[in-house]
């Protein structure tokens, strides 16, 4: 054994002799991290010997290298743990899957842990659950399940780091449910790195998966993410689980959003939504109204939108605000919304609807941390932004769905009787929608549907 130093991508994984400041497999910049790594010792590694390894390998193959027919493979269907949070089995797919390995990451302080305890002690009352902590002590999360009203007699807590002492708990525990608090504190020691690093997560993450696998181990592994927002450490880490939950939402708020990323039992387009509270998570099973709450009532500058999230229509109010710009170049300001898309949208307005924006500061804002990624936001964010600019507030009952094109035509959407029922059922008189798509508008009774084709004519009608 013989150990030598390596630069490794933490994007795509490949391995450099030496630092360079772009990855030359995928393009990347100032991803190259050290490492250092055990080697066999050199053997015969020329291409004749390669080859005539390969070539006895062939001559020796045994019964274990047979694949099988895909038609005599059996299948059941696999087997789902409520947790107890409906909003976390949504995202989840419909439940936890035994076998499966779950990342979820997000910022410091979200409440990952938090929700992993409190899952605990729904899934405790039939299953043995492991929880290893690499952060915090027994004594640290025992006040944490106090205060959350954990006490289920099948929870195990293991305060450890060292990944040799956990495979042994694991094989004498025996549990149902692993939880890894986090996946970027545990180490190997036969690996030479230091905890954290590209080739201690990899390595963590592949043992963990291999036991998941092989014993059903419903798995959850907890991420730290970089202070762009992904996960720490290698690409490959959410290559190799079956799915990578984010938990979103503002440090100062109460709200918190888990996200799929990846979803190898389910769709990714689903959000669990919750709020944060002394006594840990709890669901918010309408999410619209929770978007709605503390809205201003006949102010300019704001305007409903009915955004899909997966395949759930989720109210929640766009804001804008206009100021006259006192340097030279206007800032623009988004958040919750795509830059760019509010950065076009602009210029829509100013062209075909002839609002001078270019000298106005403006600022957009998504209230409760929702993240608004669909086109469908468009004529919202157009009408919140005109508003704002005019100073005339938007009719509160009002709620509006479209994607705006450069010609400043509105365009159909997705799921569009599912909006226009959410906003009825939120109490909303009028939305506005695209010409195409609603057909059968006199199916609902208690909400006005305004069609149109173009944002001039909805400028005229609204202000
Ligand atoms: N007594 C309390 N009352 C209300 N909220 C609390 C209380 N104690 C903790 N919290 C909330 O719980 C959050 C911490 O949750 P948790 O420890 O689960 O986060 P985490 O994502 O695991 O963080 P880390 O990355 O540091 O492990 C705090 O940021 C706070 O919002
Ligand atoms: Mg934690």
């Amino acid at each position: 054994m013989k150990t030598k130093t390596v630069f490794v991508c933490t994007e795509c994984g490949n391995e450099f002799p030496k630092w360079m400041g772009k990855c030359t497999a995928c393009n990347s910049w100032n991803t190259l991290v050290e490492e250092t790594v055990i080697t066999k010792q050199p053997g015969k590694s020329s291409r004749s010997g390669m080859k005539s390894d390969a070539i006895s390998a062939l001559e020796n193959a045994g019964d274990s290298a047979v694949p099988e027919h895909l038609k005599n493979i059996s299948t059941t269907d696999e087997i789902r743990t409520g947790t107890g949070l409906s909003e976390f089995d949504r995202v989840l797919g419909g439940g936890l899957v035994a076998g499966s390995l779950v990342l979820l990451g997000g910022d410091p302080g979200i409440g990952k842990s938090t929700i992993l305890l409190q899952i605990c002690q729904h899934i405790g009352k039939t299953q043995k659950i492991l929880y290893v902590s690499g952060e915090e002590s027994l004594r640290q999360i025992k006040l944490r399940a106090d205060r959350l009203g954990v006490d289920s007699d099948n929870i195990k807590i293991f305060s450890e780091t060292n990944t040799e002492n956990i495979l042994e708990c694991i094989s004498r525990e025996k549990p149902d449910i692993l939880i890894v608090d986090s996946v970027q504190t545990m180490f190997n020691p036969n690996v030479n790195s230091a905890p954290g690093s590209v080739s201690q997560i990899r390595d963590v993450a592949s043992m963990l998966m291999r036991i998941a696998k092989t014993y059903s181990i419903a798995t959850f592994l907890v991420g730290h993410v970089t202070k762009e927002g992904s996960i720490a450490g290698p690409k490959v880490l959410e290559h190799i689980v079956d799915c990578v939950l984010y938990f979103e939402g503002d440090q100062n708020r109460s709200y918190r959003i888990i996200r799929a990323i990846k979803n190898r039992f389910g769709s990714t387009n689903e959000i669990g939504v919750f709020e944060m509270n002394s006594s840990g998570l709890s669901e918010i099973k309408n999410p619209s109204s929770a978007m709605l709450s503390g809205r201003p009532q006949g102010v300019p500058g704001s305007c409903i939108v009915c955004t899909m999230e997966g395949t759930r229509p989720v109210l929640a109010e766009i804001q804008a605000l206009a100021t006259p710009t006192a340097f030279g170049n206007p800032r623009r300001m988004t958040t919750g919304v795509d830059f760019n898309r509010a950065m076009m949208l602009l210029a829509i307005l100013e062209k075909r609807a002839g609002l001078h924006l270019s000298s106005y500061d403006t600022y957009i804002n998504v209230v409760g941390g929702l993240r608004m990624v669909e086109p469908a936001a468009d004529l919202g964010i157009i009408i919140a932004l005109a508003s704002g600019f005019k100073n005339k507030p938007v009719p509160e009952e009002i709620a509006a769905v479209g994607e705006v094109g450069l010609t400043g035509e509105i365009r159909s959407c997705s799921f569009l009787e599912s909006r226009i029922i959410e906003a009825e059922k939120m109490g909303f008189k009028k939305i506005i929608v695209p010409y195409m798509g609603a057909k059968d508008r006199k199916k609902f009774k208690n909400i006005e549907i305004c069609q149109y084709s173009n944002i001039t004519q909805v400028m005229k009608d609204i202000f």
